[in-house]
């Protein structure tokens, strides 16, 4: 059965936690895989969340099934975290969610939901998108195709191109926007281009699929998924593949859910039946605990207050390093404008270097970051900024 397999070469991110893992120079830094890292380079569990856990650890009295569709309070408190508590959208009867094992999950129930509605739907992601999109998506058996997002040469989106392009697109076609804190660029659409891209999705009738992986580490909370909310109030139909493995620090727990707006009610109860079929079809049911950890926390006023404010130290922190890396790269009398860093948002931000370069910096100085020159920026710690902002001056003026 397996004797003709060959082995595939490492995973473009993970692979770089494990060649990271396996250097042995003391001066390595990981700017690789996106996990949040202290100034101490550690990923430690939230308070909030820790508090959340030990109060589910008391209370948990069964290790039964949990409902198909997921825990409850972890749906509704998601719901309104994404939508905004006073959304009328929640109130409609057009929504559905599923807990789904992390963003990843979702975004295969979400693809497999698309493909039994329009096998032929051709799925649009921006050119760059995170590594595996298009890997979930061909899992899926749906066809992909790329949309004009960022300008690698002049480090700014390329709007008028990506606007042009999506308004050649027609009922048959998903466009997969990121949510807020783009990966790999850390370049988001501006209020305007959401106001765009919504007003095109309703003209020409493509189905917007959002990934939203990281609410509040670009500004907060709110401004993170403003344009979100703007399009999901114009659109009948949209998908939303939410993940709680960077802002609740809940990566293991593979945490997250697809949520589906649809045109009627009707239709919702229908987009319904079909992702718990879908889901039943590959793993049952969700994993309970890191569902049941946010329903809790989300679903008492303290600890949300306690997690927001954890959350809002976390992306204050990135936004800082941001400057800093930003300011050591300038001393060091670098040519090139790095400025464009601060502007960006989120975990990510694109250097902008060949891959030749990355190869250097690696080989070199154990710096390791993806191919494409994508860093994640809380890999950079005020003990590691100075020797980083020294490689890249010495691998820039080669
Ligand atoms: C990343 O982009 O580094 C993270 O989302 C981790 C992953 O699963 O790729």
């Amino acid at each position: 059965m397996f004797k003709h397999m060959t082995a595939l070469p490492p995973d473009p991110l993970l692979g770089i936690a494990a060649a990271f893992k396996a250097d042995s120079n003391p001066k390595k830094v990981d700017l690789g895989v996106g996990v949040y890292k202290t100034e101490d380079g550690k990923t430690p569990i939230l308070t909030s969340v820790q508090k959340a856990l030990q109060i589910l650890s008391n209370t948990e009295d069964s290790k039964s099934y949990i409902q198909a569709r997921g825990n409850q309070a972890f749906l509704d408190g998601m719901e309104k975290l994404v939508l905004g508590a006073g959304n009328a959208l929640l109130d409609s009867g057009r929504v559905e969610s599923v807990q789904c094992p992390g963003g990843t999950g979702s975004l295969r129930i979400g693809f497999e939901l698309i493909k039994r509605g329009n096998p032929n739907a051709k799925v649009w992601v921006s050119g760059p998108t995170w590594a595996n999109h298009v890997a979930v998506i061909k899992a899926a058996g749906l066809e992909t195709a790329e949309y004009p997002y960022y300008d690698k040469a002049n480090n700014q989106l390329k709007a008028d191109e990506m606007l042009e392009a999506l308004a050649q697109l027609g009922p048959n076609d998903v466009v997969l926007l990121h949510g807020c804190c783009h990966n790999p660029t850390g370049e988001d659409l501006t209020p305007e281009l959401w106001t765009k891209i919504s007003d095109l999705a309703v003209e020409k009738g493509f189905l917007p699929f959002i990934d939203i992986a990281y609410q509040g580490f670009g500004v907060d909370l709110e401004t993170d998924v403003a344009g979100v909310r703007e399009l999901l109030s114009k659109v009948p139909e949209a998908l939303i593949a939410t993940s709680c493995s960077k802002n609740f620090g809940l990566y293991r727990e593979r945490t997250g859910l697809l949520t589906s707006i649809s045109e009627t009610s009707v239709l919702a109860g229908a987009a319904l039946s079909h992702m718990l079929n879908i889901a039943r079809e590959i793993y049952s049911m969700p994993p309970s605990y890191g569902g049941a950890t946010v329903g809790i926390l989300l679903a008492d006023e303290a600890l949300t207050a306690e997690w927001k404010a954890e959350l809002a130290g976390m992306c204050a922190r990135m936004i800082d390093l941001r400057a800093l890396l930003v300011n050591k790269i300038h001393e060091r009398g670098v040519e090139e404008d790095f400025s464009f860093i601060n502007r960006q948002k989120g975990m990510f931000t694109f250097l902008g270097i060949t891959p030749e370069q990355v190869k250097a910096i690696r080989d070199e100085y154990a710096i390791y970051m993806a191919g494409s020159s994508r860093i994640n920026i809380a890999g950079v710690s005020s003990s590691n900024v100075d020797y980083l902002a020294d490689a890249l001056a010495a691998i820039l003026k080669k």
